[in-house]
């Protein structure tokens, strides 16, 4: 992993009980690629010590502005400068306020109102009791830091170190990992709104038994992942998985084809990508038990019969957005052989722009794969690597054949 390779980030930790986050956060960061530059405040170091997070940054953690490490006596231009980005996590209240206020009487708050604004992003993850959270005074500050160029991350809900429950948990480590590293992909969808489905279809035979596939949705949840990194507000419509939601992602859960069918259709209505990688059940049982289907002691297995479910990819690429060229739709083709052949085919038969073919059992559960796409002029392979590398290649490849717009 060094999706974050050559990128410096100033970890900038403030005084609040899930400073005790920020140790694994930072291990995360390194783990990733970064050169990670700590500075905590008197508050922070009350959580957690400077040793801990010196020793998981690999430098010297940073405190006062009259720090005379450095040449020039000023860490809070030098620190703001080098900084491809500043994450401040957590970042207290308190801190918050301040920054409204552009007050800079210590070390953070002053690299943070000394950072070049166009070129040092801003990250904050909040971090506090509830009532302090939805306090007017705490949103109105996080309000306005956000229209002064600060991203805020949004918080957690549930059980705070103070007994009670509710919004205001700073976000977990790996979210907040996941977040800076979307923080750098380029913003190629900015604007689009994309709708993915992912995963298997579940047809049920009765309450217990039913139809499915050995779709994992991990493929689906890169896509929906990478589309939201490049800017793209994204809806994942996802049948039966148990992947965690990637990010700022609006997820829909559901079981069967149709239910994804109508889910589809509804979210494309809006929507300007539609990427469809789940693999959808072709076939569903013709009748549905209300209870168990029970061996009747005969030694027949019962005759099940199927019906055809309506193809979602064709019918939402024979609509009128698709034809009007307002959705670009993307299909996924899992074969198990004959791969250009029956992905080339598959194209003309949808009547699709993009399709994307993949060997289904050398996908199906794994962390990679290897894609082949095909379009109008032919065929081309991404190699073998992870699903995030290439959802974030296909992204690409989707951004580059959309109408430029104005
Ligand atoms: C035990 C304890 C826990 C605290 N937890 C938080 C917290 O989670 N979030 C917060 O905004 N303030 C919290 N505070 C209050 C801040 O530490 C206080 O506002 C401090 O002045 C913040 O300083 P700083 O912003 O310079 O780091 C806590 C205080 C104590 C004593």
């Amino acid at each position: 992993m060094s999706e974050l390779a050559g990128k410096h980030i100033v970890l900038g930790l403030t005084g609040g009980i899930a400073c005790y986050k920020s140790a694994e956060l930072c291990r995360l960061l390194v783990k990733g690629g970064a050169t990670v530059q700590v500075v905590m405040t008197d508050s922070a170091r009350e959580f957690i010590t400077a040793t801990t997070m010196q020793a998981l940054s690999g430098r010297p953690v940073y405190s006062s502005q009259w720090d005379a490490r450095e040449p020039n006596n000023m860490p809070h231009i030098n620190l703001s400068r080098e900084a491809d980005a500043i994450l401040l996590a957590p970042a207290s209240a308190d801190f918050i306020a301040r920054l409204v206020q552009g007050r800079s009487d210590e070390l953070l708050s002053l690299l943070c109102l000394a950072r070049p604004v166009d070129r040092v992003p801003l990250l904050i993850a909040p971090a506090m009791n509830r009532e302090m959270w939805v306090h007017p005074a705490t949103q109105r500050n996080l309000r306005q830091v956000a229209a002064d160029g600060a991203r805020v991350l949004g918080v957690g809900n549930g059980w705070q170190a103070c007994g009670e429950t509710g919004d205001g948990r700073m976000l977990e480590a790996a979210q907040l990992y996941e977040e800076v590293v979307a923080q750098f992909q380029p913003k190629l969808l900015a604007g689009q709104h994309v709708v993915v489905t992912a995963g298997p279809t579940f047809e049920a035979l009765d309450p217990i038994r039913g139809i499915t596939n050995h779709s994992s949705g991990k493929m689906g949840f890169a896509v929906a992942r990478a589309a939201r990194e490049a800017g793209a507000e994204v809806t994942l419509i996802a049948g039966p998985v148990h992947l965690p939601t990637p990010r700022g992602v609006r997820r829909i859960d559901l079981q069967s084809a149709r239910e994804m069918l109508e889910a589809t259709v509804s979210a494309t209505a809006a929507a300007t990508v539609f990427v469809a990688t789940a693999a959808v059940a072709d076939w569903r049982p013709a009748t549905h038990s209300a209870q168990k289907i029970k061996k009747d002691g005969s030694g027949q297995p019962p005759v099940l019969h199927f019906v055809e479910n309506e193809d979602i990819l064709q019918t939402i690429a024979q609509g009128q957005r698709a034809q009007s060229g307002a959705l670009f739709c993307v299909g996924f083709a899992a074969e198990s052989e004959n791969l250009v052949a029956h992905a080339t085919a598959k194209r003309e038969r949808k009547g699709i722009p993009l399709l994307v073919g993949n060997i289904g059992p050398l996908t199906f559960g794994q962390d990679d794969n290897s894609l082949l796409l095909v379009d109008q002029s032919g065929t081309r392979e991404l190699p073998r690597a992870s699903k995030l590398s290439l959802a974030r290649q296909l992204v690409a490849e989707i951004a580059a054949r959309l109408p430029t717009k104005g």
